[in-house]
């Protein structure tokens, strides 16, 4: 998704915008632009493709100033495009960048074309800067004129504004798109995200909702909805370059996956006793609220919705509660019915995705008995906007494909559903089971990490095809589907996820010695009858490779069974996710794709 960032210095600014930039590619973007001031005029600069490219541009024109916006673009009203980059402008004057959507697009540019305005783009962007000038003819200061414009404007929005006449300030406003502020020293910056500024500064302030702040080298102010000065809190967040840099790993999604031990002792830790989940580890009177609970919701997108369906798995049979789950997208489009003593659950690595907040904000105005949130970035919206929140504590996840979010959310998920047990006085021996078995997780997860040479081995025979299929039962077709998402996304592989039982009423068809089938095989009772399945396929023609229990044996001729490390059957959805994940990456590998970049995708999905 794009990305703003904006800074008033006493030194050079170019270069650190650009670094900035640099620092949000991992977001997903297809152009990049910035516009910096100088007493003879502004320096617009914008390249479609990789913000090098636009790197290339500033060393040819070497511009100087102290002042400055840039912007990595997602297009979503325009196709990518030189023309459709941001900085947008109106004249030679105001220059903005913008992130979001504006939904009334359409109506305000058609009066600001009658009213004499050219638009040289087709992004819904550019009207910004031009409805800024017409409200500037008649405004008192150009923060009224802020004001002006505002009111116009429905969607969803973060922007700065450079104003050419202005030498010394930026200003900035937010609604419903994350916008904060970094204080530096002898220079203050704005960003969509504080990755893009970490480098610079430990001091934010996350702007909220309503908005317009002024930011100048030695100072700023920021003003709220009714355009009243006030205070916003400073947070202190230590976001290291060894969190932000792949190391010695090829790609972040690489080191992300091998990060995963560390990251799971991360989400448990301070939180499990020796026999039990600790009280009120979702917040102050959390405990005392899940014992009220008798119905679950959880609204949620991608990834994080697969993680929301294993733990349905876990919220039924260990809290003894009915589970729905929804596309955070579909949710509040089906009308849905709120049963009494029912608790909304949203999930999110970033807690910006707009439909999950969506979700959330319709969800806040229903019968529910509280929102409980299981979010990775503890400064984020969907954090801020829920009533109780467990952070999953896994550290930047920067690759766009999920990998340490997912089995963070899972631990996450499972502790909740202890909590829930708990509050509700249940299975206290299954509960003390699920705690010790939660400590060996990380263990478990660092003998899985070390099947990456069979997976090496098995990766080519994947690599080679155009589709796969992904098979698992109960609560392992969940995973598949996890599977099959990160397969598909980074390495462009059609994939498809089934649960093994229904490939006879249909995908049947589909298998011949060109669709190579990965099946999860845990011992459990589902076992046996996957198998059945399995043989199904290899007699048909399908290439099988099978991630087992031990305990599993089964002819795949020149297939692959690969055993994983046993742990407790409940923990198992974690443990066998971590191959699929590795799959996905070596077959990435193969095909020579974007790995933490894939084409079309975004790691934080802020427009609906
Ligand atoms: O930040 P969120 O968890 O809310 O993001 C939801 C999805 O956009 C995300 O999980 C997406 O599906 C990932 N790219 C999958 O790897």
């Amino acid at each position: 998704m794009c990305g703003i960032i904006a800074a008033a210095s006493s030194r050079n600014v170019g270069k650190l915008l650009v670094q900035g930039l640099h620092r949000m590619e991992y977001r997903g973007y297809d152009s990049a632009g910035i516009a910096l001031h100088q007493d003879e005029g502004v320096v617009h600069l914008r390249t479609l493709g990789k913000v090098k490219l636009l790197e290339e541009k500033m060393i040819q024109e070497k511009p100087r100033s102290k002042l400055g916006i840039a912007h990595t673009r997602w297009a979503t009203h325009g196709e990518p495009s030189e023309i459709n980059a941001h900085p947008h402008k109106s004249s030679e004057r105001i220059y903005i960048v913008h992130n979001g959507i504006i939904e009334n697009h359409v109506e305000l540019k058609k009066e600001l074309e009658e009213k004499g305005y050219a638009f040289t783009s087709q992004t819904d962007s550019e009207l910004i800067a031009h409805l800024i000038e017409l409200y500037l003819q008649d405004s008192s200061s150009f923060i009224d004129a802020i004001y002006k414009a505002k009111k116009r404007l429905e969607g969803a929005y973060a922007i700065a504004v450079l104003d050419y006449q202005d030498p010394n300030s930026i200003v900035v406003a937010r609604h419903k798109s994350p916008l904060l502020i970094g204080l530096g020293t002898d220079e203050n910056l704005a960003a969509s995200d504080p990755l893009a500024i970490a480098q610079l500064t430990n001091e934010f302030i996350f702007l909220e909702d309503g908005d317009v702040a002024r930011i100048s080298s030695d100072s700023y102010e920021i003003f709220d909805t009714n355009q009243a000065s006030v205070q916003r809190a400073i947070t202190k967040l230590d976001i290291t370059s060894q969190a932000t840099s792949k190391g010695d790993y090829r790609h972040f999604m690489e080191k992300e996956i091998y990060e995963q031990p560390e990251a799971i002792l991360n989400t448990i830790d301070g939180r499990v006793g020796a026999e039990d989940v600790l009280d009120n580890i979702f917040g102050l009177n959390s405990n005392e609220l899940f014992s009220k609970v008798e119905r679950i919701q959880i609204a949620a997108c991608g990834t994080s919705l697969h993680a929301g369906r294993v733990a349905a798995n876990w919220l039924s049979s260990i809290a003894g509660l009915p589970c729905q789950i929804d596309y955070a997208s579909e949710y509040r489009y089906r009308n849905p019915y709120v049963d009494k003593n029912s608790l909304f659950i949203t999930i999110s690595q970033s807690g910006e995705t707009a439909d999950t907040l969506a979700a959330l904000s319709y969800a806040k105005e229903q019968e529910y008995l509280a929102t409980v949130g299981i979010c990775n970035v503890p400064t984020s919206t969907l954090a801020r906007e829920s009533d109780f929140v467990l952070f999953t504590n896994a550290g930047p996840e920067i690759g766009v494909a999920s990998t340490k979010a997912f089995t963070t959310q899972l631990a996450g998920l499972l502790l909740l559903t202890l909590s829930l047990a708990k509050a509700r006085g249940l299975n206290p021996k299954l509960r003390t089971r699920v705690v010790e078995a939660l400590r060996t997780l990380p263990e478990v997860i660092r003998d899985a990490l070390k099947l990456k040479d069979q997976i090496i081995e098995m990766a080519p025979g994947v690599a080679s095809k155009d589709n796969s299929l992904f098979l698992g039962r109960g609560i392992f077709y969940p995973v598949a589907k996890e599977g099959a998402l990160k397969l598909k996304e980074i390495s462009y592989i059609h994939a498809e996820a089934y649960p093994a039982g229904e490939l006879k009423h249909g995908p049947l068809a589909l298998i011949d010695e060109d669709m190579p089938v990965i099946a999860l095989a845990p011992e459990s009772e589902i076992a046996e009858k996957l198998i059945s399945n399995l043989e199904e396929v290899k007699a048909r023609g399908g290439k099988l490779y099978v991630f087992a229990d031990p305990s599993v044996t089964m002819d795949v001729k020149a297939g692959r069974l690969i055993h994983l490390p046993k742990c407790d059957f409940l923990l198992t959805p974690i443990v066998y996710t971590i191959p699929l994940q590795i799959l996905a990456y070596e077959v990435a590998l193969l095909r020579g794709t974007d790995i933490d970049q894939p084409r079309n995708l975004a790691k934080s999905v802020t427009v609906e």
